[in-house]
C-alpha cells in the first residue's frame, strides 16, 4: 500500500494547484492521475482567466457579474471568495512564469468576455489552459511532488456508517495502466478529487475522451451529494464536425455571428440588444439554435463566426490557435472565410457538493475544479470563470487538506435535517439495475474503521470488479452502451429540453444500466488495457448522466442554461434552491437547499437578466 498525507486525484489545473498548496503547507503530497499531467483537459482551455486586476475594476463588480451570470443560483460566499482571491492567485501564476499576453507597456493584457461589465479576462493567446498547465506542472516538478501518472483511480476508500456525514475517507484504489496492478493508496490527512467534468455523457462536446465524470461518480456512490447537475453549459462556438472549441476570445476580440441571410442576428433579432455576441453563453447558444430551428441556419445546422475584419496581424497575435483549429478540423481559412459554429456541451456547472474550503460532507474527502460545485457558477458559468475557480479553490482545498485553518465555511454540506425532500416523476426505476456486488462499494468498506483495513477492503472490492469484468468472454461492449447514452443526452437533455424528451433520455439510461450487467472486456491483456478502463469509465458516465437527467426533470422552470419548453420562466418563489442528489442504498435520493444570496456586506437581489 502506498501512503501519503494528502492524495490529489487528477492532475489538471485544480489538482496541480492543490498539490502545490498542500506541499507549501508542509504535507507529504502525491498526485494519482490517469493521464500524464500535461495531457489533462485543462490544456484545452483557450480563452482566459477572469480577475479584477486593473484600475477601474473591482472584485465586487466581478462578483456581481458572476452572480447575474449564474441567474442567481450561485452561493454568494463562494462567488465572493472566488472574486477576492483571483487577483492574487493570478499574480502568483505570473510570478511562476505564466506567459500571459501583454500590452505595449508591459502590462498583462485583458480582454472582454461574455457577461462581463469590464474587460477582465487575462489570457495567453488562445492557449491559456495549455500555458497554465505547463506553468503549474513546472512548480510540481520543482518541488519534487510525487506523481503516479497513468494510474486510474477506480474508487475512494470510505467507511460506511449509515449517515454519510459520519463517514471518513482514508484513501483511494487505483489501477496501474501499465501493469494492470490494483493497489491501495492511503491518505493520512485527505483525498482531493480534481478529476474534471463529465463531458463524455454527450456526443457533441468540447471535452476530451478522458472527461468521464469519474470523481463525481465515485463521490456520489460514496454518499456525497452531487449538486445542480441539470445545469450543463453548451458553448455557442464549437466546430460542427468535431465539437472542437472556438474560443469566446474570438467574440471578445470583436468576432461577429451571422445567419444564412447575413444578418447579425444577436442584434437584428433582438436576442441581446446591448451585448450582442458577448451576451452570456446560455443566451447566445439559444439564439443560434433558434436561428437554425427557424430556417436561418446554414445547412440547417450551424451559423457563421466571422473574424476576418480583425485583420491578420491581430488574429495572429491573439488568436493564432483558432486559425489552426478551423483549418485542421473544418478546412476553413479564418483569415479569408467565416467559420462554421454551433453549440456544444462544454462544462458541467454542477458537481460534488463542497464548501469554500473544498470539503465535502465526508471527513477527509475534498473536491476542486470542474468536478466540484462550491457553487460559483450556479445556473450558468461566465466564460473565463473556470480557470480562476481551478486556482482559487484548488489552492484552498490543498491548504485545508494539509491542515491549515481557513476559517469556518459559510456553506453547509450534506443532508442536514432541515432540507426540503424532493421527488421526481421518473418513467423508470432509477439507480442500480441488479449490479449489487462490490463493483459499486457504497462507502467502500463494510463497518471498518481502521484506515488500513478500510483501504484494503476497498482494494479487494476493486480487484473483484476487475476479475469479474475480465472473466466474461462475450456480451455487450462499453462503446455501444456509452454511445447510446451520449446520443440520448445530446438529443433530449440539450440546450432546449422538455418533459417528454428528458423521460426518453431516462429510459435510455435505464436500458444502458441493464445492458451494463452484460458488459464484457474484449482485450484480455493486463497492460495498457484501455478497453477495461473505458468499461469502468462507462459505468461512471451512466451514473452521472442519470443525475443530469433527473435534475433536469425535477426543475420545472427556466433558469440559466436550463430551459424547459413547458416552463419558460424563472420561478424565484419556488426555485431559488439547489438540487442535491445522493446515492442512498443504490438509488438516487433527491433534496433541495436554498441558495445563499447573502454576501459579506450585501444581499444579491435577483433581477431580470438581460444583456
Ligand atoms: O471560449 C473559451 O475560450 C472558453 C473559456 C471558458 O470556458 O472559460
Amino acid at each position: 500500500m502506498y501512503e501519503h498525507d494528502v492524495l490529489v486525484v487528477g492532475a489538471g489545473g485544480a489538482g496541480l494547484r492543490a498539490a502545490i498548496a498542500a506541499h507549501e503547507e508542509g504535507a507529504d503530497v502525491a498526485m494519482v492521475t490517469k493521464l500524464h499531467p500535461v495531457r489533462s483537459h485543462t490544456g484545452a482551455a483557450e480563452g482566459g482567466i477572469n480577475a479584477a486586476l486593473r484600475e477601474g475594476d473591482s472584485w465586487e463588480s466581478h462578483a456581481y457579474d458572476t452572480m447575474k451570470g449564474s441567474d442567481y443560483l450561485g452561493d454568494a460566499p463562494a462567488i465572493e471568495t472566488l472574486c477576492k482571491d483571483a487577483p492574487d492567485d493570478v499574480i502568483t501564476l505570473e510570478h511562476w512564469g505564466m506567459p500571459f499576453s501583454r500590452e505595449e507597456d508591459g502590462r498583462v493584457s485583458q480582454r472582454p468576455f461574455g457577461g462581463l461589465s469590464f474587460p477582465r479576462t487575462t489570457y495567453a493567446g488562445a492557449e491559456t489552459g495549455h500555458h497554465l498547465l505547463h506553468t503549474l506542472y513546472e512548480q510540481v516538478v520543482k518541488r519534487g511532488i510525487t506523481v503516479y501518472d497513468e494510474w486510474y483511480v477506480m474508487n475512494v476508500a470510505v467507511t460506511d456508517e449509515p449517515d454519510p456525514r459520519d463517514r471518513t475517507c482514508h484513501g483511494v484504489v487505483a489501477y496501474d495502466v501499465m501493469t494492470g496492478e490494483v493497489a491501495g493508496f492511503k491518505a493520512r490527512n485527505g483525498v482531493i478529487l480534481a478529476t474534471g467534468g463529465p463531458g463524455q455523457a454527450f456526443d457533441h462536446t468540447t471535452n476530451a475522451v478522458s472527461c468521464t465524470g469519474d470523481g463525481q461518480a465515485m463521490a456520489y456512490r460514496a454518499g456525497v451529494p452531487l449538486e445542480d447537475m441539470e445545469f450543463v453549459q453548451f458553448h455557442p462556438t464549437t466546430l460542427p464536425s468535431t465539437g472542437v472549441l472556438i474560443s469566446e476570445g474570438v467574440r471578445g476580440e470583436g468576432g461577429i455571428l451571422y445567419n444564412v441571410e447575413g444578418e447579425r442576428f444577436m442584434f437584428e433579432h433582438g436576442y441581446a440588444n446591448n451585448d450582442g455576441e458577448l451576451a452570456s453563453r446560455d443566451v447566445v447558444s439559444r439564439a443560434e439554435l433558434t436561428e437554425v430551428n427557424e430556417g436561418r441556419g446554414i445547412e440547417d445546422e450551424y451559423v457563421h463566426l466571422d473574424m476576418r475584419h480583425l485583420g491578420e496581424e491581430r488574429i495572429i497575435d491573439r488568436l493564432e490557435n483558432i486559425l489552426h483549429l478551423a483549418e485542421d478540423f473544418e478546412g476553413v481559412d479564418g483569415l479569408e472565410q467565416p467559420m462554421p459554429v454551433k453549440p456544444g456541451q462544454h462544462y458541467e456547472m454542477g458537481g460534488i457538493e463542497t464548501d469554500e474550503n473544498g470539503e465535502t460532507c465526508i471527513s477527509g474527502l475534498y473536491a476542486a475544479g470542474e468536478c466540484a460545485c462550491v457553487s460559483v457558477h450556479g445556473a450558468n458559468r461566465l466564460g473565463g470563470n473556470a480557470l480562476p475557480e481551478l486556482i482559487v479553490f484548488g489552492k484552498r482545498a490543498g491548504k485545508h487538506a494539509a491542515g491549515t485553518d481557513l476559517g469556518e465555511a459559510k456553506i453547509v454540506t450534506g443532508r442536514t435535517d432541515d432540507v426540503e425532500a424532493g421527488e421526481v416523476d421518473s418513467p423508470v426505476a432509477l439507480g442500480e439495475a441488479g449490479i449489487s456486488d462490490a463493483a459499486v462499494a457504497d462507502g467502500g468498506a463494510a463497518r471498518l474503521t481502521d484506515p488500513d483495513e478500510v483501504v484494503e477492503a476497498a482494494v479487494d472490492a476493486e480487484r473483484r470488479r476487475v476479475e469479474r469484468l475480465m472473466s466474461k468472454d462475450d456480451g455487450i461492449q462499453h462503446a455501444e452502451i456509452r454511445a447510446r447514452v451520449q446520443k440520448a443526452m445530446t438529443k433530449w437533455v440539450n440546450v432546449f429540453r422538455n418533459e417528454e424528451g428528458i423521460k426518453k433520455a431516462l429510459r435510455e439510461i435505464r436500458k444502458a444500466r441493464e445492458d451494463y450487467r452484460d458488459v464484457y472486456v474484449d482485450d484480455p491483456s493486463r497492460t495498457f488495457n484501455t478497453d477495461l478502463q473505458m468499461t469502468i469509465e462507462t459505468r461512471n458516465v451512466i451514473d452521472v448522466a442519470e443525475t443530469i437527467a433527473v435534475g433536469a426533470l425535477a426543475r420545472d422552470e427556466f433558469r440559466g442554461a436550463h430551459w424547459r419548453q413547458e416552463h419558460q420562466e424563472r420561478k424565484d418563489e419556488r426555485w431559488l434552491k439547489h438540487t442535491l442528489m445522493a446515492w442512498n442504498g443504490g438509488e438516487p435520493e433527491l433534496w433541495f437547499r436554498p441558495v445563499v444570496l447573502e454576501g459579506e456586506s450585501k444581499t444579491y437581489e435577483p433581477k431580470i437578466r438581460s444583456y
